[in-house]
């Protein structure tokens, strides 16, 4: 309401409302590589937009005169309730964007109250990005190493930063083939950006020195890394001083293109998560509704829907379209979040409504802070939040329980 009473008083707002102007206005804002890895897709870019046509496929048939007075938008997911069904997804590499990313987006989410899931190609060490969240619920996203010991590694560094879940991120064994970074010659892991979670490990520290072949080189900052350390300052301004606090040599960048994946990764790896975990674990980018099932009958707490963004395999399924048979695979209970697509809060209803019981904003937060920093973060989910608000409102629907498949038509 103090958005809207804002709104029509006259006071500009510091983020557009939008999802278009937000967009442009965070493109203005970033540098041409930034821009690239935030906003391309995979190849033609076709999986994008299947995402949003999804979303404008569906329509809302809103009922009236009901008393909607009070609203609840409060959702359950993993036996815990959160005030909304909204959870801001893991961006690797925002260091791109802005000097201390992550910790920018964790004090925007605190602010704003909802879960942050912390990525594992964080620019800030997920210990940081904690502490500068308070109590503020954080979750954290693993990318499954090569190296069985990083993953243990990993896990217990989530534990101890009191993440609500592990979600683990299956769709990006491999990176997608990405023609906007590929022609301009920059992926930001290869300089040393997104790389914090892995140069803050003692697990991994071991795996650099070794690739190093000894543990003097390792941390001695030559005269190329400086080089290598103000060409990055001049491409992103996020970067030099991540890197300055932390210096990337060369060995590490590389030991990271070592482990940071494992396309070799199956079902039994993730049936090894409960002995290694008490961490509820979410698995991310399911589409096909007998992988969900699996997940169920592996135990798995919940399962995110999602194509990454539409980064990994261009001409794949919409992710909303999926959730639709994920949703009536796995049954009316089990949890499942919605990623890949959502820019409103009509959007968020949607969702909802084809049967997820939270979802993630991914690309719009990432736009927040290019704005406006945490702040601008904050100001993205309250226009959002605000949004989805105001459409059960104006839909009939009380609570979030009753959005259900007869509010769309
Ligand atoms: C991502 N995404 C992502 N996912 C993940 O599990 N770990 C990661 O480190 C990243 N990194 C990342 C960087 C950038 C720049 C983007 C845009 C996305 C995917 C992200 O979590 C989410 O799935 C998508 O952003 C959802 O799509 P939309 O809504 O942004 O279009």
């Amino acid at each position: 309401e103090a958005i809207y009473r804002a709104g029509v008083s006259g006071a500009r707002p510091r983020v557009p409302t939008d999802a278009a102007a937000l967009r442009a206005a965070a493109h203005r804002r970033m540098s041409r590589k930034a821009w690239a890895y935030v906003e391309g897709g995979a190849g033609e870019g076709a999986t994008m937009s299947a995402n949003r046509a999804a979303f404008e496929r569906h329509r809302i048939v809103p009922r009236m005169l009901r008393d909607v007075t009070e609203r609840d938008m409060s959702v359950t997911l993993l036996g815990r309730t959160l005030p909304t069904p909204l959870l801001l997804a893991p961006v690797g590499a925002a260091g791109l964007v802005a000097r201390d990313a992550d910790v920018l987006i964790g004090r925007g989410a605190a602010a704003a109250g909802v879960p942050y899931i912390l990525s594992c190609q964080g620019s800030s060490p997920m210990e940081r990005t904690a502490a500068a969240m308070g109590d503020a619920a954080r979750w954290f996203q693993l990318y499954w190493s090569r190296d069985e010991d990083l993953v243990d590694s990993f896990l217990a560094r989530a534990a101890a930063i009191g993440a609500g879940a592990v979600v683990v991120t299956l769709d990006t064994t491999m990176l997608g083939w990405r023609p906007q970074d590929l022609n301009l010659g920059s992926l930001p892991f290869s300089q040393g950006i997104g790389i914090a979670q892995y140069t803050s490990d003692p697990r991994f520290l071991e795996l650099a020195r070794a690739r190093a072949g000894g543990p003097a080189r390792d941390v001695r900052i030559t005269p190329a890394a400086v080089r290598t350390l103000l060409s990055i300052s001049r491409e992103h301004p996020g970067g030099l001083l991540d890197n300055l606090r932390s210096p990337v040599p060369r060995a590490a960048v590389e030991a990271f293109l070592d482990v940071y994946s494992n396309p070799a990764l199956t079902w039994d790896h993730i049936a090894t998560l409960r002995e290694r975990t008490r961490l509820p674990v979410v698995l991310k980018g399911v589409l096909h509704p007998d992988d969900a099932r699996r997940a169920v009958d592996l135990g798995v707490d919940a399962v995110m829907v999602s194509n990454h963004g539409g980064r990994q395999v261009d001409g794949s399924v919409a992710s909303l379209d999926a959730l639709v048979d994920v949703r009536e695979a796995v049954g009316p209970e089990y949890p499942l979040l919605l990623d890949s697509g959502v820019r409103t809060g009509a959007d968020v209803f949607k969702a909802l409504a084809l049967g997820a019981d939270a979802v993630t904003l991914g690309r719009p937060h990432i736009y927040g802070l290019a704005i406006g920093g945490s702040a601008g973060v904050a100001d993205v989910v309250g226009n959002v939040l605000a949004e989805f608000d105001l459409t059960m409102g104006l839909s009939g629907v009380a609570s979030t329980a009753e959005i259900t498949r007869e509010t769309l038509a």
